[in-house]
């Protein structure tokens, strides 16, 4: 059959063009959204009298086995048809002749293409959504069970102050937390429906964008249609909302890697998620924190790619639009994978406790704390009791000690003012439950932070 668009152009194109210019290899992917689309344009054609009853049911019988064709892979698609668009309205045409021929009416593949893409990007916008709320679900449990579990909290990678692994794992659903708020929001910015813009100026034909908006679950059709054919701001929005979800994602990797290492032992991550050496037999590697922090690097990529892209096209639709598709399918696909395998490796992961205390004794915590103590005690402005806790770490090194383990007596010579309840506040634990701030790590706050994930997960 011939080319369906060759209007202007008659010279038969290249082979080298049609290999060139085709996106029929990676836009195949849209091929359900591009049929669900088109079946809402002829349903609406047909109720503005624009297509006979006969002829709707024609179209949409032959787009259904179309679909059942792709997905029974009976399918084939000619690169020379250019695009999954022109490759489904050939095949319809054969299917049912002539009437294959109105389907485009009214319609341009420029507000064909905003529509699949763009609901393709909030189908899978509500996809990412479900697996980010599983995480939560798994990181809830996870601190649950340690709410009492204390690690050393760092600053710098350095020991600063003693907090618990639920406070831990909570800055992490914090993080995913407000990852969904921003799929959520980018799926409400978007939801509006692009069909009936046709090529960029809207078009003589009397249509009802309403019910086509309806008819796909979009709030309402959008205003401009200059705007709308050449809009690709849904696709930079889950490329931002995947890359902000990979930057947390690949954090948590960065600990993971660092805790299941032999100078942490802090986890302990499931064989069913690591992997060995190929020459070195005792090793078990983290390979699956180590790929998520990888994957991130191309995930940016892609959003870096669509900006560039986009940044110097004059108003409407562009060729260069058509480079918009596969780092948003590689980014999704990327995301996808990523929040499920975390989960698991998650779930699976065994929380050495003991480990993780002993670790606080090193790096002498509880210094703050004994600043603290000595501004409250002994009334001392906080930058004498700062320098004479210095002194004291000082003479702890020397004793190669802990400060949490330094007895009284030697505490006393540095300050007259300091009793024996000293001690109480030297001990990590309280150091840690003394911390009862709104966000702190002690573990009251804690759970505080507990019940207000779960009434969070709750209402959703
Ligand atoms: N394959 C094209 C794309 O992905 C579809 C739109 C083509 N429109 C056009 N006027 N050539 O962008």
């Amino acid at each position: 059959m011939a080319k369906l668009a060759s209007g202007r152009v008659t010279e038969k194109s290249s082979k080298l063009l049609d290999k060139f210019n085709a996106s029929l290899l990676f836009d195949q992917k849209l091929y359900a959204e591009d049929i669900k689309g088109s079946i809402a344009h002829a349903t609406m054609l047909e109720k503005q009298g624009i297509l006979s009853e006969h002829e709707l049911n024609d179209i949409v019988n032959g787009l259904s086995k179309i679909k059942d064709e792709i997905e029974n892979k009976q399918f084939i698609f000619d690169i020379s048809d250019e695009d999954i668009h022109m490759a489904i309205e050939k095949r319809l045409t054969e299917i049912i002749g002539d009437t294959g021929k109105k389907l485009h009416t009214a319609r341009s593949r420029n507000d064909q293409v905003a529509l699949d893409f763009r609901l393709y990007v909030q189908k899978n916008t509500l996809i990412i959504k479900q697996l980010l709320l599983k995480l939560e679900v798994t990181l809830l449990e996870i601190a649950k069970d340690h709410t009492k579990t204390m690690l050393p909290g760092m600053t710098h990678l350095q020991h600063a102050q003693p907090i618990n692994f639920a406070y831990h794992m909570l800055a992490y659903m914090s993080m995913f937390k407000r990852d969904i708020q921003r799929l959520d929001s980018a799926y409400e910015r978007n939801n509006y429906s692009p069909i009936g813009c046709a090529a960029l100026a809207g078009t003589p034909h009397n249509l009802d964008r309403n019910l086509t908006a309806k008819l796909l679950e979009f709030s309402e059709p959008t205003v401009n249609c200059l705007d709308t054919v050449s809009d690709r701001d849904f696709a930079l929005d889950i490329l931002f909302n995947i890359s902000t979800i990979m930057t947390h994602i690949s954090r948590l990797a960065e600990e993971l890697i660092l805790w299941s290492s032999s100078e942490f032992k802090f986890v302990t991550l499931s064989d069913a998620y690591s992997t060995s050496s190929s020459i070195m037999p005792q090793k078990k590697n983290p390979d699956v924190p180590e790929l998520l922090r990888g994957k991130t690097g191309r995930v940016y990529g892609n959003l870096i790619s669509l900006l560039t892209v986009l940044k110097g096209l004059p108003l409407a639709y562009n060729k260069d639009m058509q480079e918009d598709k596969e780092g948003v399918f590689d980014s999704v696909e990327t995301a996808l994978v990523s929040i499920e395998i975390l989960t698991a490796a998650l779930a699976t992961m065994q929380v050495n406790e003991k480990n993780m205390q002993n670790a606080c004794k090193v790096g002498h915590l509880s210094a703050t704390d004994l600043a603290d103590y000595l501004v409250q005690k002994c009334d001392m402005p906080f930058r004498d009791a700062y320098k004479i806790t210095g002194s004291i770490v000082v003479e702890a090194e020397k004793m190669q000690i802990d400060l949490s383990e330094m007895p009284y007596e030697v505490l006393k010579e540095f300050a007259p003012c300091i009793e024996e309840d000293v001690v109480k506040y030297l001990d990590l634990r309280h150091s840690m439950d003394a911390r009862t701030s709104q966000g702190g790590t002690a573990t009251k706050a804690t759970k505080d932070q507990i019940l207000y994930f779960e009434e969070w997960l709750k209402g959703i």
